[in-house]
């Protein structure tokens, strides 16, 4: 009788130090779902309605200052391929956090052949942090994090990007795509998280993203509860 494989997301990376260093960062930020939950709590009827959601600038350095809020394993799995699929060579990322979604990205940008992924962190001690994380991978060498407003540490460069992973705050995505898109090769994707479960606060992304004239094919897929796909054309 043959057993069928587990499904298992780090299964995807021939890396096992990666995927080491990956497993203990995902079981410290799983450990942090209930306070999140707790937090969202009194917001149950607009997150349900698919109303907007507060959101403040000010809970980066507050609540959110010590919390992983990571993209789920197999999301990281999914971008991982995908950035295998595109043979990406540069990755930009609009929010590092404490590094999961980097690693996975970084990972497969070392599978294609090597170049870099730019990703972008307002909090200086979550920067800190997740370059110790990069140097634990070994995949340091590979990543560029630059830290402040990713507005403005992603102004001019990098071109040529394969592959962006738009998942800082939600009030600041339209901006990042806007920002990138000129410098987005054709076939590049944009994957966006959080679309689905805070639809209120990213109507506008949407709007913006639906739109061929804005130079994109788009659609929500279901991972996480809804993470936006969008093809540069
Ligand atoms: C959802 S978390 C990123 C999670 C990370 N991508 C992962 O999956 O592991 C969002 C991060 O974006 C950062 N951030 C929010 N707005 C930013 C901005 N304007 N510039 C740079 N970083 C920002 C926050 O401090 C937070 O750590």
């Amino acid at each position: 009788m043959t057993t069928l494989p587990d499904d298992d997301p780090f299964a995807v990376l021939e890396n096992s130090r990666v995927a080491s260093v990956l497993r203990r960062l995902y079981s410290e930020a799983n450990r942090q779902h209930l306070s999140i939950i707790r937090h969202f709590l009194p917001h149950t009827l607009s997150y349900l309605r698919r109303r907007f959601m507060p959101f403040s600038e000010n809970e980066m350095s507050g609540f959110y200052a010590d919390k992983y809020i990571a993209i789920v394993e197999d999301q990281g799995a999914f971008a991982y391929l995908t950035a295998r699929a595109l043979r990406a060579r540069t990755v930009v990322e609009f929010g590092t956090s404490f590094g999961p979604s980097t690693l996975w990205l970084a990972a497969a940008v070392r599978a294609n052949g090597g170049g870099r992924v730019v990703t972008t962190e307002i909090v200086p001690d979550k920067a800190r942090i997740a370059r110790q994380h990069f140097e634990d991978a070994g995949l340091a060498d590979l990543i560029d994090v630059r830290e402040g407003n990713a507005i403005d540490s992603l102004a001019t460069d990098p071109s040529d990007i394969d592959f962006v992973l738009n998942d800082g705050f939600p009030m600041r995505a339209l901006d990042i795509v806007k920002l990138l898109a000129p410098r987005i090769r054709p076939g590049g994707v944009v994957l966006t998280d959080d679309v689905g479960g805070f639809r209120g606060n990213y109507k506008g992304y949407l709007a913006n993203m639906r739109d061929r004239a804005n130079g994109f094919d788009s659609m929500l897929i279901t991972l996480k509860g809804g993470t936006e796909y969008s093809v540069r054309r």
